[in-house]
Formats: structure tokens, sequence, C-alpha cells
């Protein structure tokens, strides 16, 4: 097949906040999807998502496939900018449409929606200019997040907040700082967890991850904040949390928690590949935090990997696995 790699490559550029490019990705990744396509027998060309660039690469070459992990670049849509443009210009992508990509980029509209469903996730309340009074069914400990961001850009310890003082004052920054709304939702306490579901040929859920964050104590942080993520590895930091995969759960509760992200990844209708971030609490009650139908997809250090590596699945199959999907949808179509 001839693919296109469209993607956003991460910069440093010390004018920008330290998290402008968290999103993005690292040159790792992108040489390590095309060497996977390449390996597997594609012919790919990695495409920087710069605009015009996008529309004059497409008017002048022809592909079977685009290879999609551009999470773009403007404002509460980004991750459904490049999709838009293929869906005019009528070339096949891989991954969830331009409403999913957008849809799951809205955290509160997901939470709505999974409400709807019937799917756990914790009890939220959405503030847009910082004076809303507090509704009254929310129990401390809470958290405060961005509503539209990723790679928990925003989220540091201190968003988790035991008064009203703290919780104003973190809703009031996280809406000049990020320039949209912030979620308020209660915090859950329990395990964190994270589900892959992949669709080659059936719709696949992977083994479990586990993230265990008891042994990064002398860091300070103690959940997947932005400097978790970012820091990730770092043993002078004490950053180094443990994956198990599959998760230590008992065999009902593992059940349940595959059921939840089937559940989430179908309520959102995303196609390919999707990865649900789930925490439980006392009582093994599986809570969906957010829904990425774009995740990482570093060889090394993204979760996703992590959890097709415990399915039994090499690198290059993992992508070759969306890719093929991704086809057959076209196929049927
Ligand atoms: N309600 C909550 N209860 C407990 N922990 C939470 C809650 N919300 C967020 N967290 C913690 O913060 C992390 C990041 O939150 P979330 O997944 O919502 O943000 P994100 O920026 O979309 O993340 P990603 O990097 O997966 O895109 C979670 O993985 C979890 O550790
Ligand atoms: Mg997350």
């Amino acid at each position: 097949m001839k693919v296109a790699l469209t993607y956003n490559l991460k910069k440093k550029d010390p004018l920008k906040p330290v998290d402008y490019f968290s999103e993005y990705d690292s040159e790792e990744t992108i040489n390590s999807v095309i060497s996977a396509l390449k390996n597997k027998g594609h012919s790919v060309e990695g495409i920087d998502v710069e605009y015009p660039a996008l529309f004059s690469y497409f008017k002048k070459n022809s592909v079977d496939m685009v290879f999609n992990i551009a999470e773009g670049k403007h404002g509460r849509f980004r991750e459904s900018e490049v999709p838009a443009v293929l869906d005019y210009l009528n070339i096949p992508y891989t991954g969830s449409n331009t409403f999913s990509l957008a849809l799951a980029l809205n955290k509160a509209l997901t939470k709505k929606i999974l409400k709807a469903e019937g799917i756990p996730t914790p009890n939220f309340q959405l503030f847009v200019k910082g004076d809303e009074e507090l509704s009254a069914d929310l129990v401390f400990p809470l958290i405060v997040k961005p509503n539209c961001e990723g790679s928990a850009k925003g989220i540091n310890k201190t968003n988790v907040v035991n008064g009203k003082d703290d919780l104003f004052k973190k809703v009031k920054e996280c809406i000049n700082i990020y320039r949209q709304e912030a979620l308020v939702e209660e915090f859950i306490e329990g395990k964190e967890l994270t589900v892959g579901i992949l669709e080659n040929g059936k719709t696949r859920v992977l083994p479990i991850l586990e993230i265990d964050f008891s042994n990064c104590k002398e860091s300070g942080e103690y959940f997947y904040s932005w400097k978790m993520k970012e820091f990730q590895g770092n043993t002078e930091l004490g950053l180094v949390p443990e994956f198990h995969c599959p998760a230590r759960l008992d065999k009902d509760v593992e059940e349940k928690v595959k059921d939840v992200a089937l559940r989430t990844h179908r309520a959102v209708g995303c196609l390919d590949i999707s990865r649900t971030d789930i925490r439980l609490d006392k009582t093994n009650t599986p809570y969906v935090l957010e829904i990425n139908p774009l995740p990482g997809l570093d060889p090394k250090e993204s979760n996703f990997p992590i959890m097709a590596y415990a399915a039994g699945m090499a690198y290059d199959d993992l992508i070759e696995a969306i890719l093929i999907s991704a086809s057959e949808r076209k196929r049927l179509n």
C-alpha cells in the first residue's frame, strides 16, 4: 500500500509554555511507525502537518491510506483538523472520524454520553466563568482539569483540592491559562488502569494495564500528572511508576473493566484503536475518566504498545493491524 503518515512533531521552543508540545509526537515515535509500515512492505512518506502543506501534498500525491497520528493545532476540535481535510479530499485514513475525535476531546460532553449509557464516570461539574455555585452533590476531594486537553496538560498534584477556596483558585487558574472551561470531578482514589481496544478483524480488548505510583512517593507525585507523564522513567526525579500488564485484578473485576472500556469505545464511535483511562474506587467499580482515540504509539514509553506486547503482538504487527482495520472499512464502504 502507498501510505502517508500525518503527524505533529514535538519541537523545542523556549518561547512557548512548557507543556505546549506535550501532545505531539517525538521523532522516535514517527520513525518507529514509518519503519513498522516499511517492514510490512508498504511505501511510506511522513508529513509534518503544517498548513497549507497538507492540502498541497495531497493535491500532488495520491495515496491508498493515510496513517493519522496528528493531534492538530488549533482549539478544541484540533484532533479533527487533519481528518476533516482528508474527508474533504475523499482520502481514507486510519482511526476515528472527525466527529468522534472532537467528541472525545471534550471530556464533559463525553461524560454526559457515558452517563446516559449507564457507564460509570466520576460525578462532575463544568465551570465556564469560574464564579458558578459549587454543586452540593460533589464530594471532596475534587480534581480540576482543563476540559479539552490531553497528555495531562494542566493537571498537577495541586489540582486535587479538599476545600472550596483551593477549588475556586484552581478553577480560575485553569480557565485563565488554558482559555477554556474547567472540569471539576470527584477524585477516585483507587487503582489506575488503562484499556486498549484494537479492531483487527474482530474487536479486541487488550490485556489491561495497571499503573502503580506507590514507588514514586519520594517525588511527591501520586497519579498520572503532567509531570509524571512528561518525565516518566526519570529515576533522579523518582518518576518511575510500576507497570503491570495484565493488571492485578480478580477475574470478575477484569471483566467489568473490559466491558466498560468496550462500551465507552462504542458509545463514542471510535474506530480501529482507542485507549480508555479508568480508576477503580474502593468497591472496585470502574470509573471512566476519558477515552483517547489517538493514544501515544511510542514503542518504549507509551501505554498502548505495552498492552499490545502483553497480548503477544510485536510493534510492527500493532501498526499493521491499525492499517488493515482501516483498509477493511474502506473496502466495505
Ligand atoms: N477523577 C479522577 N480521579 C482520580 N484521578 C484522576 C481523575 N481525573 C484525572 N485523574 C488523574 O489524572 C490523570 C490525567 O487525567 P485525564 O486522563 O483526564 O487527562 P488527559 O490529559 O486527557 O490524559 P491523557 O494523557 O491520557 O490524554 C489520570 O490518568 C489520573 O491519574
Ligand atoms: Mg488520560
